[in-house]
């Protein structure tokens, strides 16, 4: 397995472009099983989870070529199981569910397993099916949905911690080929719902309200392929912004779109941090004067969960008492632990994190446990006095983009090393 020595104590200088959404392109991959015709999909991250959704996709019969970040997919006949051995090693895997629905009205999914951000259910996906139509039945481990047809509804996603992402993208996917018309209320408003929706108007759909909490769609007979450029990661590109902000002088983010940044931006402003904006760049300046802060993580446009551990390995270095609750996912928080073998101090309780800045980190042998909580370690080790070793990095691998390179080039010093072959 392999690991990351990150050398901290470098200055971060200079200018990073940001790669294509994850959470974007994973459920538009899963969008290309709606139609027949080519699709062509342009800035699709190199990261495992794209290689699995590309497996998946391979898996249920079509055709896919990938070459520098342009995929390119045909699913001119497609099966509708997708099994375990795959399914489980990606929870976003669930999105191939709406289209499967929409054109064959059958899918037959594993159940998502565990997870360790918190308890992941999908109730919200499946009773929004069962609204537009479908029997879902839960056996030996897998989802089995069925439809004779599906008929447009009113369907409600909001959940006990807010809307859902995926289950959002899952229903619109689903409706778009169902008869009449289906009404989303407590829609989620994340900029990769929109850019799904966008995708599927793209290929004919009738979509209103994408990025709102209520999406009106009127279902149509079929669909047909499309061309389209996956949005900028917003969540690569905070990680890079916090990364100036912890390490840097002046560090630039490029290909981005501003907008999608605004909670995190506001909370760098009040944290201290000078920001210039343009039209797709955005620029930080660290200078003397950090001030601790107080967030709370809600859905879009609200402070993103995905930004969470990273912010709070920021401020483990910035003197006095910051705070920081977690609405999405209320046991998000593995990183805490790890943060305090950099001597970190920080409090949990329920599911709000104090934490008392201290004048310097020290490198020391961590685990990561999920993306987020990976990148948040290596940010810390770039604050860090010394040597950090960070074990399990494949996780790194899952959301960023050689990020490892990204930092080196901004003047970074982190290796990686091939697995130890004593264990
Ligand atoms: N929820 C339910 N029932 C459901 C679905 C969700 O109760 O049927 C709850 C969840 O447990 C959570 C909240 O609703 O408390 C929001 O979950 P959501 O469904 O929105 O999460 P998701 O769609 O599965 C996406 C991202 C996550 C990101 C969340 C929240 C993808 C592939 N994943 O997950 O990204 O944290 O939205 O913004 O889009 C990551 O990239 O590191 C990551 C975890």
């Amino acid at each position: 397995m392999d690991k990351m020595i990150v050398h901290g104590g470098r200055t971060l200088q200079g200018e990073v472009s940001i790669s294509g959404s994850k959470n974007s392109a994973l459920p538009i991959l899963a969008a290309t099983l709606l139609t027949r015709e080519r699709c062509i999909i342009e800035h699709v991250p190199d990261l495992s989870d794209i290689h699995y959704m590309l497996t998946i996709l391979s898996m249920l019969g079509c055709e896919v070529e990938r070459a520098s970040g342009v995929v390119q997919v045909k699913a001119s006949h497609i099966n509708t199981e997708a099994p375990y051995e795959i399914v489980r090693k990606m929870r976003a895997s669930v999105c191939i569910l709406g289209p499967l629905l929409g054109r064959e009205h059958a899918a037959t999914v594993s159940l998502p397993g565990g997870c360790v951000i918190g308890d992941r259910p999908i109730d919200l996906h499946l009773r929004g099916f069962e609204d537009l139509g479908a029997t879902v039945q839960v056996k030996g481990g897998d989802i089995h949905i069925l439809a004779s047809h599906l008929q447009g509804a009113t369907v409600n996603l909001r959940g006990k911690y807010g809307p859902t992402v995926l289950g959002t993208g899952n229903i619109m996917m689903a409706a778009v080929l169902a008869d009449g018309m289906t009404i989303i209320d407590g829609a989620a408003e994340e900029p990769e719902v929109t850019d799904l929706a966008e995708v599927l108007i793209k290929m004919g759909a009738k979509i209103h309200g994408a990025g709102t909490s209520r999406i009106v769609i009127e279902g149509v007979k079929e669909l047909s392929g499309f061309t389209h450029t996956v949005i900028p990661d917003r969540i690569e590109a905070g990680t890079f912004l916090i990364a100036g902000a912890i390490a840097g002088t002046t560090l630039t983010v490029s290909q981005v779109i501003p907008h999608h940044l605004e909670a995190l931006l506001s909370t760098l402003a009040d944290a201290g941090f000078d920001l210039v904006t343009q039209k797709d760049s955005i620029t930080i300046t660290s200078n003397h004067l950090k001030k601790p802060v107080q967030i709370e993580t809600h859905p879009f446009p609200g402070f993103a969960t995905d930004l969470q551990a990273q912010l709070c390995a920021m401020l483990s270095t910035i003197q006095g008492v910051s705070t920081i609750r977690e609405h999405i996912f209320p046991q998000r928080f593995m990183h805490l632990a790890e943060l305090k073998r950099m001597g970190a101090n920080i409090e949990l309780d329920g599911a709000t994190a104090t934490i008392i800045g201290v004048n310097q980190l020290s490198g020391a042998p961590v685990m990561a446990s999920d993306l987020r909580a990976s990148a948040a370690l290596i940010l810390a080790a770039l604050a860090a006095d010394g040597v950090t070793e960070i074990s399990r990095v494949y996780h790194i691998d899952r959301g960023y983009e050689g990020i490892d390179k990204k930092l080196n080039k901004l003047g970074a010093y982190i290796q990686r090393s091939s697995p130890d072959i004593s264990y």
